[in-house]
């Protein structure tokens, strides 16, 4: 064990809110890390910002102020674990900022290879770059990486986590928020919502950081749906009784809970993650997938989500819905990455007041 995972184990019994403070520059959120740094008032600016960025990004002239923003940073997309939406979305929102991109996705030509750590690598980046973002198969990695750059190097830069493990993926809770607050504008906002998500809950990180982002509403109630083998697990459960968010679990069938939703947030299962070969396929998911025939069941104004890729769990038919807000879902994860950037870099009143 070298001292920095000494340190780091010292570090990681935190809990999530004493983290927060590691992750902030005067008083302001700095790395995105985790959901639970995030509050109403950073998400409500954060979606005033992605509407004015996409907004002026329209226009030529708008377009061209915005490459002035950060055309003095850079940025490296480290993302090697497999990502078509993240990647690219994160890369698109740099560019519309005017920051240059360099990027490694696969540790076999870094190197990392050679035996370099993660650590090393990490301040490697460090040294050439503004800003960081990051997607790894590790638990908790992009926690590491910030601890890491903030504590311990004399270059610390920002750090964005694009997915870690099973664990969390905040920049899509974020893209997600906004897509709700989007959808229910002419319906009285996310307040008094009830969302429900499906699928791998379990070893599904959208879902784990999209339900820490519920304590940031009023009254809003989640529900649960899928098999025993896929459920929640009991460390966001403890979080939505901590902070007295209401939450249903439902084992049997999604059409059972489908008319009671504002919100249906489906998920592929995260095969990725089994331990032993065939793992997730011994669990029967047939009643956990959106077909043509429960479009009846839904409200008239519900929106169906998914963060992507998707197999099977939503029928492509279900695609012309108006309600089906997927592919526009994917979209606003540009903007919304895009206004993360500026918020970070604090160039965001230039934004708001273009
Ligand atoms: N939603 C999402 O994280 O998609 P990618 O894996 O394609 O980045």
């Amino acid at each position: 064990m070298t001292i920095l995972d000494e340190r780091f184990g010292e570090f990681e019994k935190l809990q999530s809110e004493e983290k927060i403070a590691y992750f902030e520059k005067d008083g302001r959120l700095y790395d995105m890390i985790i959901s639970q740094q995030l509050n109403r008032q950073v998400l409500e600016d954060l979606y005033r910002i992605s509407n004015r960025l996409r907004a002026v990004a329209k226009s030529k002239a708008g377009s061209m102020f915005l490459q002035n923003l950060l055309c003095h940073k850079r940025a490296m997309l480290y993302f090697t674990q497999p990502s078509s939406r993240t990647f690219l979305s994160f890369e698109n929102a740099c560019h519309i900022l005017g920051m240059r991109t360099s990027e490694i996705r696969d540790t076999s030509v870094s190197s990392e290879v050679k035996g370099e750590t993660f650590d090393d690598s990490l301040r490697t980046f460090s040294s050439y770059t503004d800003l960081i973002i990051m997607r790894h198969h590790g638990q908790n990695i992009a926690e590491r990486a910030a601890w890491l750059l903030n504590t311990w190097s004399n270059r610390p830069v920002p750090i964005i986590n694009g997915g870690s493990g099973s664990d969390q993926h905040p920049t899509q809770a974020i893209l997600d928020v906004y897509t709700l607050l989007r959808s229910f504008e002419d319906q009285g906002g996310l307040d008094g919502k009830t969302v429900l998500m499906c699928g791998d809950l379990r070893r599904g990180r959208t879902v784990r950081s999209l339900s820490y982002l519920m304590k940031d509403f009023e009254d809003v109630r989640i529900i649960y749906a899928a098999p025993k083998a896929f459920q929640m697990k009991e460390d966001v459960c403890a979080f939505l009784e901590k902070h007295k968010i209401r939450y249903q679990v439902e084992t049997e069938a999604l059409e059972k809970v489908l008319p009671d939703a504002d919100a249906i947030y489906m998920t592929r299962i995260q095969d990725e993650h089994d331990t032993e070969p065939g793992e997730s396929s011994r669990t029967d998911i047939s009643k956990f997938k959106l077909a043509p025939a429960d479009m009846a069941k839904l409200r008239p104004n519900a929106v169906i989500m998914h963060p992507f890729p998707r197999r099977d769990e939503i029928d492509v038919s279900i695609d012309r819905d108006p309600r089906a807000m997927y592919w526009r879902q994917e979209r606003n994860g540009m903007w919304t990455r895009g206004a993360l950037i500026a918020y970070i870099f604090r160039v965001e009143d230039q934004i708001m007041n273009y």
